[in-house]
């Protein structure tokens, strides 16, 4: 039956954690333990991450899952395995640091692994499988669900949350690079009174951030955006700068509005005059789309003062919106 397989499907992917967890370990394979070290990833967080190596050869953990004697289907279906032009089986992970993916309860659902180099794919994850449904999964809320915190932080990968938890901040969870989907928006929802997208500061990264900010805001969390500056992700700027820097970025993190008029302001050129009158109309719109009085009169004062625009213009273009004249 499928319930069957699948807990044979979360038997091999337990097998398949332990065995890169062991290589990792392994006195010869020095080279991932060093490329760790070399990202200031410690031992202890790597096995509460349960860190592992695959290594460099095409059939080890396919022998090794064979000697346990899981037959070449169900290792097929697992995603571990690939089969070949020739019909022989090979490893899907090979010469990687493996990230395994754990779900609500602590299952191991499936893998990430990322190369030791420059060359690409930089990273590869399991495929859908019986068990592993990328959409409906966030990576590392199984910890985050139990820090006793009401915000959630929500980055793009693995090494943002790993290097987070390591500096204290254990309320991350990963996308992984996906955009959000709306099950796992209400996986949010479910876990935190506020949201906190932090993802990387680059074009793909904003463009997610935009997606991301709908998305939950839609379903009706309190969502807000942390912008990490220039060019980083959140590991490269907690390593850089500690937690506290990080905790601070946290708690300057903007509103929805703050972070459209922010983006809005970016893609507008308010010297000229027609651009102060675009950049003021299109502000308006989503200043009248804020139903509390106290918060919208707020953000007039926020915006007027940080884009040099009178109080009374942008109430003046607020309060047409509201009431359309007759
Ligand atoms: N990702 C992926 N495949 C890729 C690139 C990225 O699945 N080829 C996913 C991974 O989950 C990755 C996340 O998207 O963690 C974010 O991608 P990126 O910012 O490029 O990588 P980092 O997480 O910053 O990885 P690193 O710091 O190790 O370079
Ligand atoms: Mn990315
Ligand atoms: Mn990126
Ligand atoms: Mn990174
Ligand atoms: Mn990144």
């Amino acid at each position: 039956t499928i319930a069957q397989k699948k807990q044979e499907l979360l038997k091999i992917n337990i097998e398949a954690a332990r065995f890169f967890y062991e290589q990792l370990n392994e006195k010869r394979n020095s080279a991932p333990r060093e490329y760790l070290s070399q990202r200031k990833v410690s031992g202890s967080i790597a096995r509460k991450f349960g860190l592992g190596y695959s290594p460099e050869e095409w059939n080890a953990l396919y022998n090794h899952l064979k000697k346990k004697g899981y037959g070449e289907d169900i290792l097929l279906d697992s995603g571990l395995v690939l089969k070949g032009k020739n019909g022989g089986c090979y490893d899907r992970f090979r010469g990687r640091i493996i990230f395994p993916i754990f779900d609500l309860r602590g299952n191991v659902i499936g893998f990430g692994g990322r190369v030791l180099d420059k060359s690409t794919p930089k990273y590869m994850n399991s495929p859908e499988t019986l068990v592993y449904n990328k959409r409906k999964n966030l990576y590392a809320l199984n910890f985050a669900k139990n820090s006793g915190e009401k915000r959630i932080v929500v980055v793009e990968g693995y090494m943002d949350v790993i290097s987070l938890f390591q500096f204290g901040i254990i309320n991350t969870v990963a996308s992984l690079g996906t955009a959000l989907t709306e099950s796992q928006g209400r996986l949010l929802k479910k876990y935190a009174e506020e949201i906190i997208i932090s993802y990387d500061a680059d074009t793909a990264g904003k463009a997610a951030t935009m997606r991301g900010l709908d998305l939950l805001n839609d379903i009706g969390c309190n969502v807000k955006v942390l912008l990490i500056p220039k060019g980083k992700d959140p590991d490269e700027f907690v390593k850089k700068n500690g937690a506290q820097a990080f905790n601070k970025l946290i708690e300057n993190a903007l509103s929805l509005v703050e972070y459209k008029i922010k983006a809005l302001k970016s893609t507008i050129d308010t010297n000229t005059t027609d651009g102060k009158i675009n950049f003021l109309n299109k502000t308006a719109d989503l200043l009248s789309k804020i139903d509390n009085n106290m918060e919208r009169e707020m953000y007039i004062k926020k915006i007027s003062k940080e884009y040099d625009i009178s109080q009374e213009s942008i109430y003046a273009e607020v309060l047409r919106r509201i009431k359309p004249r007759k």
